[in-house]
């Protein structure tokens, strides 16, 4: 198969477009593959053979490939999950302020969490780029459990699994640090952000529970009332 794409090949670049080329060059007796090698000298010649020959070796593959379903695209960038550092504090605002959905804090709460919480917060990165990000801290009252504060996801990255990875290994590293339980708030129109939680204690295996916390008085504006949502026990990690 591979012979007849080659062989083919040449006998089209011969017959058409390279003998006015190899006239020019002094090539008038090529006829054969193996002519067409000796006269590949010439500068003109080499670069239209090249070219010929590249195209057909590029269309054999494509024929010898399966044609399967991936589950991953080969053309997706890879995904760096790290923590966040001060220099990430910008796009924390900026993918938080995009989201729409999210209380915007100054971008001053966001540098300095960048810098002071980084250990309980995690960031997604593709191509060089901070696509989404998820906050928290340790309870001072509680030292068992993380308290996630903002999760977010670039809106042309959502529906891949970023949130829900970034969550899980948050708590990986929380329960390799004692942390037993998550704590969260949502606001009750937020069915996205119940879903997520809702998943991740489904896939941790655990329990997830729901309490008010704070309700509209809480606020000096119009802002919803917040549930508290309770995911855990997760067994410590040995
Ligand atoms: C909520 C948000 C973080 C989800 O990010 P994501 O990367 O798209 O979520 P994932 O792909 O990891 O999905 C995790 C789970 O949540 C579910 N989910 C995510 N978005 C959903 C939606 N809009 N509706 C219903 N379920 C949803 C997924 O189906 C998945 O559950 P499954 O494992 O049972 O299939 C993202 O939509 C976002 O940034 N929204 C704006 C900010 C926000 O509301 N943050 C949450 C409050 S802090």
């Amino acid at each position: 198969m591979l012979l007849t794409a080659v062989s083919g090949c040449l006998a089209v670049t011969n017959g058409n477009d390279l003998r006015p080329f190899l006239s020019a060059a002094g090539g008038e007796q090529l006829h054969t593959p193996q002519s067409y090698w000796r006269y590949g000298g010439y500068s003109g010649v080499r670069f239209r053979v090249n070219l010929t020959l590249r195209v057909h070796l590029v269309t054999f593959e494509w024929i010898m490939t399966p044609v399967l379903p991936r589950a991953t695209p080969t053309t997706s960038p890879s995904i760096d999950f790290r923590e966040p550092t001060k220099a990430d504090g910008i796009r924390l605002w900026e993918i938080a302020r995009d989201s729409s959905v999210l209380d915007v804090n100054s971008s001053y709460a966001y540098v300095l969490w960048c810098r002071d919480f980084a250990r309980t917060s995690i960031v997604a990165v593709a191509d060089d780029r901070v696509t989404s990000f998820v906050t928290g801290y340790i309870r001072p009252e509680s030292p068992t459990t993380l308290f996630v504060w903002q999760v977010a996801v670039d809106a042309d990255q959502r529906g891949k699994g970023l949130a829900g990875s970034m969550l899980g290994q948050l708590v990986s590293t929380a329960r390799s640090r004692g942390v037993t339980h998550l704590e969260t708030t949502i606001s009750p129109d937020n069915g996205a952000s119940i879903a997520l939680f809702t998943a991740l204690a489904r896939r941790t295996g655990t329990g997830i529970e729901r309490r008010d916390l704070f309700d509209t008085n809480d606020f000096p504006d119009a802002h919803e009332p917040e549930h508290l949502y309770t995911i855990g026990p997760f067994s410590v990690a040995p």
